[in-house]
């Protein structure tokens, strides 16, 4: 494995994260450096010619990732516990001594552990810490009135919503991804934070096809607009009468193109979150 990186003002931040952060691109990492007038962006790639073009494109640097130090980035945990609520700590550690620290220190909340890896969804962006604190919220009425829930997570990452869903108490998680690399991770996660009742399968979303008489209380897409929008008549017939739809990974300039694609299945109305330059919508089925 290689890592091209570079470090740049913070006034290019938005145009490597164009660049970098598709939703449908996994192995970026922006940090912003001490001073928070620079960044520095990295990317891990496969091959040496895929960094190689980066180097050549972009200037920067290239090295080559030892094995030793990519299991070092992976028991990292280096990266602060991200709290959601007063229901979840968000930890980068895969230690069980770290963790039950953690879980001392932040009694009355679970904690989960997602170490770094080549997979969407450790906590820190936007648009997964929005769509955990969604899910917090809309879950606590179905426990207040002891009622069963289901949850399918559409473009699962390293599963971390499927994850959370089963330790608020879901009766039924699956989640997919076309990614086989992600589907690698989310089931480690899985096994990891002993949540092994979710379903986990590699699957894309443009050629899945929701079971019969198989319909979800809640689903979350995190997913660029792109595909949302392609799929939503699908998601939308795969959702409970009353259901809970969340969807995240939205540009500003794509919010609008989603509320018409919604529209278009009868769903109105959403409660919109913005973050930065990204909305989360929450939409409830009549
Ligand atoms: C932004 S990440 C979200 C990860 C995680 N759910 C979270 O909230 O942090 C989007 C994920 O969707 C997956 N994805 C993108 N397009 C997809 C498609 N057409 N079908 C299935 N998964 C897809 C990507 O591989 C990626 O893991």
């Amino acid at each position: 494995m290689f890592v091209w990186s570079k470090v740049s003002p913070l006034s290019k931040q938005p145009v490597f994260e164009d660049r970098f952060l598709g939703l449908d691109q996994t192995n970026a990492v922006i940090t912003e450096l001490p001073g928070k007038k620079r960044f520095r962006i990295e990317v891990y790639c496969n091959g040496k010619k895929e960094a190689q073009k980066l180097l050549n494109e972009f200037g920067g640097q290239l090295s080559e990732l030892k094995v030793r130090d990519w299991a070092r980035l992976n028991a990292s945990s280096e990266r602060a516990p991200i709290k959601i609520r007063d229901r979840f700590i968000i930890t980068g550690s895969n230690k069980k001594s770290e963790i039950k620290k953690i879980s001392k220190a932040f009694e009355g909340r679970d904690v989960i552990s997602i170490p770094a890896a080549l997979a969407f969804g450790t906590g820190d962006h936007e648009t997964t810490s929005t769509c955990l604190r969604l899910l917090v919220d809309i879950t606590k009425e179905y426990t207040k009135n002891n009622k069963e829930w289901s949850l399918c997570d559409i473009g699962t990452g390293t599963g971390i919503l499927a994850i959370a869903a089963k330790m608020l108490g879901s009766k039924k998680v699956e989640c997919f991804d076309f990614d086989s690399t992600a589907i690698d991770v989310a089931k480690r996660n899985i096994l990891r934070n002993e949540t092994p009742d979710i379903l986990v399968y590699e699957a894309d979303l443009f050629e899945w096809k929701p079971r019969k008489k198989t319909s979800w209380n809640i689903i979350t897409a995190n997913i660029f607009a792109n595909v949302l929008n392609a799929n939503l008549a699908k998601i939308f017939s795969a959702l409970a009468p009353e259901g809970n739809l969340i969807l995240s990974g939205i540009l500003r300039e794509h919010e609008k193109s989603v509320i018409e694609s919604a529209k278009k299945t009868s769903l109105q109305d959403p409660m919109i979150y913005r973050k930065g330059k990204w909305v989360s919508m929450h939409y409830k089925k009549d």
